[in-house]
Order: structure tokens, then C-alpha cells, then sequence
């Protein structure tokens, strides 16, 4: 079997494979597993890439197909196939399974089979860049799920609520589909907690729970959420990208203190009124861009601000002073 680089299998690898799989062939696959890929591979319609799923072969060495070291398969990950056909009802026979990732297949559509609700262990399970549609199954409650990843899909309808019952929870993906309803508060758990909902039809108020806790990422941009998001703030919180870009979000930023350890800020496309706050001068910020909000008044300088060109500023109400044209007068 080729050991997959880390560029390969990002997340898969990064996040569970290391603790939970193993790249061990030595042991002969369950023959029942065994029948289970090879009917998975039926139901893709036998696509040319899955050419070496072969009967009376050891499945533990297929492409992308990994075992415990007792030969129950508990990985798969499929990526680029050319299949046009179902989500396959049968990866919920796999009952050692601790992670499925699917991505970039487009021809893969229908809903997420109910099978999916007998797949106990399941720690991670990433369906990305296919036509997979429907509302998320709230069977899915039923797993041990630590990372959820069902990104640029076609899934519509509200985030369940009852996905806050999942206590492992601590990376939660679902960008890219068209999700709408408010943001369900109490998803993530854990340390080091990604909240990424972009590109839906969220609206509401972001609930105030996302302020507390272990947040490294909190991406909501492009969606029509509204209210004070001015909470998630505050210098000594752990986050190190907010993006809440494109949405109907309005607050004074004049005094708001950013969380220190901030690389990335994007608030552009919002309603944000008052001073480009001074508290931005202390970081050291490799995204930046507040444009297309309503704000006005001499922009800080000083410490890292020389960073920022005049497209992190464009469309406000009259801001000024470097890197735009000087304040005259008023401002
Ligand atoms: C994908 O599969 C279809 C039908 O089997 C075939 O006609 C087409 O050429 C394939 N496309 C690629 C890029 O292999
Ligand atoms: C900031 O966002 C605006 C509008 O989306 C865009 O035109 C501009 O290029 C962005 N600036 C930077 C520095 O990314």
C-alpha cells in the first residue's frame, strides 16, 4: 500500500489518521468488509479508478481503503472519481468505520443514507464537492463524530438542533450549501474549536456562546446574518481567523479590543459604524479588510498598521488619513 503524503489526505490525516489508522497491510481483510467495498464499488457504478477492488484480494491494501490492525476496514476516502451515481448506501456496513471522506464528485448526488445511523465509531466523516442534497440527517446525533465536513454540497434546510448533542464535536465545516435558519448555539466541544458555515442562507443573530471556549476559527462569511457580533471579540480570546464578511451585521467598532492572536480579519461587506479601532495596531494581521461598512474618521497608524493598503478600507462613509488622502478639517 503507498503511505499518502500529508498533502494528499489533509484532514483526514491530520486530524484523526495518525491515532486511529493503520497503514499496516500485513493482515488479511474481513471477508464480510470485504464484500461490503466490493458492493460499494457496484453501487459507484464500477467506476475505472476503483479497477483494483478485486475479489479473493487482501482490501486492506486497496487504494485508500484502511484497516485496524485486526483487518476490519475503519477508513475510506474517495476523491475524483467518475461516477454518477448515489451516495452508497452500503458505507453504513462497515461498522468499524471511524471516518469516511469523500470529495470532489460532482456526478455523487441524493440524500445521506439512513444507513449512515449504524456507523457508531464514526469519529470524522468529511462529504465535500459532490451533488449530495437534502437537510442533515439528524441520525447523524448518533455518532461519535469529532470532525463534520459536508462542504459544497447541495444540503438545504436548518442546521439540526440536535447536533449540539454531539459531545466530541470540535470541527464543524458545512460551507458552501444552502443552509438557512439561525446558527443552532452549543455545536462545538472540546479544544481547539472551527466553526466554518460560509456561503449559506444563515440569518439571525450569531448566539453568544461562540465567545467562550477554545475557538481557533469562526468563519460565517456570505451568509445574512444580523446583530452585534461584538462579543466574539475581546483581546485575550485564543482566535486566530475571524471571518464574518457579507452579512447585515452592524456594531461601534471604535473601542472594541481584538482578540491578540489574530491573523486573519475580514468584517467587510457589513454595516459597521464608528472608528477603525486602535486595538488593531497591536496585530499583526496578515488578512485584513474592513471595506464596505460605514465607517468614518482618521485611520490609527503606527506599530502594524503600514501593513494595510487602501483596498483593506475601500466604500466606507469617510474615513481618512494614511493610507487614504489626509482628514480635512471635520473628521
Ligand atoms: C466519465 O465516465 C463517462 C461514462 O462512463 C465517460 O463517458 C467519460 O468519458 C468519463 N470522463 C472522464 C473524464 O474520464
Ligand atoms: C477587501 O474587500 C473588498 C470588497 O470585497 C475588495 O475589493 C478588496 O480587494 C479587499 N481588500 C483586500 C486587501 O483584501
Amino acid at each position: 500500500m503507498t503511505i499518502p503524503t500529508l498533502s494528499f489526505l489533509p484532514l483526514f490525516l491530520l486530524l484523526l489518521f495518525s491515532t486511529t489508522f493503520t497503514l499496516s497491510s500485513s493482515m488479511d481483510c474481513n471477508k464480510i468488509d470485504r464484500a461490503v467495498l466490493l458492493s460499494i464499488k457496484q453501487q459507484l457504478g464500477n467506476p475505472s479508478e476503483l479497477a483494483a477492488w478485486l475479489p479473493a484480494t487482501n482490501c486492506c491494501t486497496w487504494f485508500n481503503v484502511y484497516c485496524t490492525d485486526t483487518g476490519r476496514v475503519n477508513g475510506v476516502y474517495l476523491s475524483s472519481l467518475n461516477v454518477s451515481s448515489p451516495l452508497p448506501p452500503a458505507l453504513g456496513n462497515l461498522p468499524e468505520l471511524t471516518g469516511i471522506q469523500i470529495e470532489i464528485m460532482p456526478g455523487l448526488f441524493g440524500p445521506i443514507p439512513t444507513s449512515f445511523s449504524k456507523l457508531s465509531h464514526l469519529e470524522y466523516l468529511q462529504i465535500s464537492g459532490t451533488s449530495v442534497s437534502g437537510s442533515i440527517p439528524a441520525f447523524l446525533t448518533h455518532t461519535n463524530l469529532g470532525v463534520l465536513v459536508l462542504t459544497n454540497n447541495k444540503l438545504s434546510g436548518p442546521i439540526p438542533k440536535a447536533l449540539s448533542g454531539l459531545s466530541n464535536l470540535r470541527y464543524l465545516d458545512l460551507s458552501g450549501n444552502s443552509l438557512s435558519g439561525s446558527i443552532p448555539p452549543g455545536l462545538l466541544h472540546q479544544k481547539s474549536r472551527f466553526l466554518m458555515l460560509s456561503n449559506n442562507k444563515l440569518t439571525g443573530e450569531i448566539p453568544r456562546d461562540y465567545s467562550n471556549g477554545d475557538i481557533d476559527t469562526i468563519d460565517l462569511s456570505h451568509n445574512r446574518l444580523t446583530g452585534n457580533p461584538s462579543f466574539l471579540f475581546g483581546i485575550a480570546k485564543p482566535m486566530t481567523k475571524i471571518d464574518l464578511s457579507w452579512n447585515e451585521l452592524e456594531f461601534d467598532m471604535t473601542h472594541v479590543m481584538f482578540p491578540f492572536h489574530l491573523t486573519y480579519l475580514d468584517l467587510s461587506h457589513n454595516r459597521i459604524k464608528g472608528r477603525v479601532a486602535k486595538s488593531l495596531k497591536d496585530l499583526k494581521l496578515s488578512n485584513f479588510n474592513v471595506s464596505y461598512n460605514e465607517l468614518c474618521g482618521e485611520i490609527p497608524t503606527g506599530r502594524y498598521m503600514a501593513g494595510h493598503g487602501a483596498d483593506c478600507y475601500l466604500h466606507n462613509k469617510c474615513l481618512c488619513g494614511t493610507p487614504l488622502p489626509p482628514c480635512s478639517g471635520g473628521n
